[in-house]
C-alpha cells in the first residue's frame, strides 16, 4: 500500500481488479462447496464483481452507477451461505491473490477487508 491512498490504486485500478477476478472465479467454479451455487456462464458475474470490487476498494462507484445501491447481503440471500462456504470463498480469494505479483502485505489487507463482508453474508447455520 506504500504511497497509495486506496487498495484500488495499489492493485493497479480496474485492470488490476480484473486480473484478481479472473484468477478467482475459475477457483470458485472448481470448489465443491461453492462452485455449484454459480452459473456456468460466469462472464457476467466476473463483470459485475470487477465493478463492485473497484468501488469497494476505493475506486469510482462503477457498480452503483449501473446497478444502484449494492445491498450485497440482500443480493446474496437467495444463496445458502454457511460459515464453511464463506471460508471457501475467502480461500479462493487468498489463492487467486497468491497467483498475482501483488506484495504479500497488500494481499493480506485485501483478504482482511473481504473477510468482514464474507462473514456478514452468512445466512445459514
Ligand atoms: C461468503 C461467501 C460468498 C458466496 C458463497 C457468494 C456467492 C455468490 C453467488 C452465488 C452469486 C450470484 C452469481 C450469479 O448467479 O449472478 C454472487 C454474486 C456476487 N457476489 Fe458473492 N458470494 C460470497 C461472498 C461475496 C463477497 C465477500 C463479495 C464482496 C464483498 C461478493 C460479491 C458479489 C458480487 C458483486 C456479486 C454480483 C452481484 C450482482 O448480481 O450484481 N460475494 N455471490
Amino acid at each position: 500500500m506504500n504511497n497509495y491512498s486506496t487498495i484500488f490504486e495499489a492493485v493497479g485500478g480496474v485492470a488490476g481488479i480484473r486480473r484478481i477476478v479472473e484468477a478467482f472465479y475459475p477457483k470458485v467454479l472448481r470448489n465443491p462447496l461453492i462452485g455449484p451455487l454459480f452459473p456456468a456462464e460466469i462472464d457476467p458475474v466476473m463483470d459485475r464483481q470487477t465493478l463492485f470490487l473497484s468501488q469497494f476498494f476505493g475506486g469510482p462507484p462503477l457498480y452503483s452507477d449501473e446497478y444502484g445501491h449494492p445491498m450485497m447481503r440482500a443480493r446474496h440471500l437467495p444463496f445458502p451461505i454457511t460459515p464453511e462456504r464463506a471460508e471457501a470463498w475467502l480461500g479462493c480469494m487468498r489463492e487467486a491473490l497468491a497467483e498475482t505479483d501483488l506484495p504479500q502485505e497488500l494481499q493480506a489487507i485485501i483478504v482482511d477487508r473481504l473477510s468482514g463482508p464474507a462473514h456478514h453474508f452468512i445466512n445459514q447455520p
